[in-house]
């Protein structure tokens, strides 16, 4: 471990206790922005981050939305001859449910073999914690930063950024920074620590198919109507072939890959055999042609999420109902628009639909398209040389499938270098009941901030 390092692995682990107890009522706020039954939970818990942040000698501000307030903090102490880092993070969490599979309460945090047990301990108050409190203990000790700081901490990730928008347009002015830090994402393992160049965007759907103005009986009316559950399913499954390839016309136009050059520095390393035993999952659902990572990461796909219509209780019913819907979601490369992706599925259900149904495909606010950043740039490079010191390992350059749907208008609006950094493990049950997340990776989180914060003060 390098001495660099190792002095703020110290620090955090002498106000381990403090640190604990400060994190435990960040993660007590049942913070679920997608149902607006909690609120005022997640209300409360902007109020909490802005208080946290106000303790820590910021510059804090509420900025109200239509949605839910952005937490902004500042730190303009290092001068302008030094660089502006932007730091973002979430205080919203996934709903819970199903709440039987819990072994603990999801809003009671306990630590359990060393892993802090709550729904937010991963995604993402666990990584958002660690931040706030390395900016907070540097300046406790040190009285300044080495960078100009902007926090920007929003509260509807999990529910699609969906006021993100408005922000971003009102607030331009206030984002300008030279770099953009992403602390919302995972490594593979902890013998493989990576930084992340790229997520994928996202776009969310309901398509709903409408027969009769009423539930039918399915023996006086078989044979008469057209059953929306099968316009459906005939619907849905045209949209992908054996092959894993989605067969809406124009969907993969203009989906930008990798350069050679850049291929080269991500690792692409893959081992199939870990995810099975881990997760009892075998990777065949990409397009045939594509390596495993690079259907992930590079490639776009169209997933079915929840189909519903007619009768799924107990024994039978004799129904032809009178809607069937499915959820949808796509998960876009770079190069494809929300906007463009939407109107093919449009045009592709309208064409399909027949006689006697009709069809609505409404698409949720929030998609966000996605994000990538060159291997090669600066803020790219600091951040491996801090985790890579932290780890005292190699650190390298991944990418990541999901999505954070804001992130590429988020720096536009920055105007500066994106990477993306964070600590989830593929067995933290993120969005899962037992959620949960290392006290060894809230300190190398702490460790690695302060580390990069140390860096890019070096940097003119
Ligand atoms: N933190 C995740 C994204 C993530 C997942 C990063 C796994 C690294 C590893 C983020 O909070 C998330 O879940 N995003 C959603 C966005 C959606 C709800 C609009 C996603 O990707 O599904
Ligand atoms: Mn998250």
């Amino acid at each position: 471990m390098s001495s660099q390092t190792d002095k703020f692995r110290k620090t955090f682990k002498e106000n381990i206790d403090s640190h604990l107890t400060d994190l435990f009522e960040f993660l007590k706020f049942q913070s679920i922005s997608a149902d607006p039954a909690f609120e005022k939970d997640v209300l409360d818990c902007a109020d909490w981050v802005e208080k946290f942040l106000k303790d820590s000698a910021l510059k804090v501000e509420r900025w109200e939305t239509s949605g839910y307030p952005v937490i902004f903090a500042e730190y303009d102490g290092a001068g302008p001859d030094k660089p502006t880092l932007m730091i973002y993070n979430h205080y919203d969490v996934q709903p819970v449910d199903p709440l039987e599979l819990w072994e603990s309460p999801p809003f009671e945090p306990v630590v359990r073999d060393g892993e802090v047990y709550s729904r937010g301990a991963t995604d993402n108050k666990g990584q958002a914690f660690f931040v706030f409190a390395a900016i907070k203990e540097l300046l406790k000790a040190n009285g300044e930063l080495p960078v100009n700081l902007k926090l920007f901490i929003e509260g509807e990730e999990e529910s699609g950024s969906g006021s993100m928008d408005e922000i971003l347009e009102s607030k331009k002015d206030r984002l300008k920074s030279d770099y953009v830090l992403i602390v919302d994402v995972g490594i593979h393992g902890m013998d493989r620590p990576s930084v992340i160049v790229g997520t994928r965007g996202i776009i969310t759907m309901e398509l709903t198919l409408r027969g009769s103005n009423a539930d039918l009986h399915s023996g006086v009316f078989g044979g008469l109507a057209y059953n929306p559950n099968h316009a459906l399913v005939e619907i849905l499954s045209a949209m992908r072939n054996e092959k894993g390839e989605i067969q809406i016309p124009g969907f993969y136009d203009g989906v930008e890959s990798l350069s050679e050059d850049e291929k080269e520095l991500v690792s692409f390393d893959f081992n199939p055999e870990e995810f099975k035993s881990l997760l009892g999952l075998e990777c065949t659902g990409g397009e045939r042609n594509f390596q495993p990572l690079e259907s992930a990461w590079l490639r776009p796909t169209l997933e079915i999420n929840g189909i519903s219509g007619g009768y799924s209780g107990e024994g039978f019913k004799t129904v032809i109902p009178a809607e069937a819907v499915a959820k949808i979601s796509c998960r876009l490369s770079p190069g494809q628009k929300v906007k463009d992706i939407k109107k093919k599925i449009e045009d592709f259900v309208s064409e399909r639909t027949p006689e006697g149904i009709t069809s609505e495909l409404l698409v949720f606010g929030g998609s966000g398209e996605a994000a990538r950043t060159s291997p090669k740039s600066r803020i790219v490079e600091l951040c491996q040389q801090s985790v890579a010191e932290v780890f005292d390992k190699d650190c390298r350059i991944v990418m990541e499938g999901a999505s954070i749907p804001v992130g590429p208008s988020l720096t536009s609006a920055a105007g500066g270098e994106l990477a993306f950094l964070g600590f989830i493990l593929p067995g933290d049950q993120m969005h899962a009941p037992n959620e949960h997340f290392g006290v060894e990776r809230l300190e190398i989180g702490f460790a690695t901030i302060a580390r990069l914060l140390e860096l890019l003060g070096e940097q003119s």
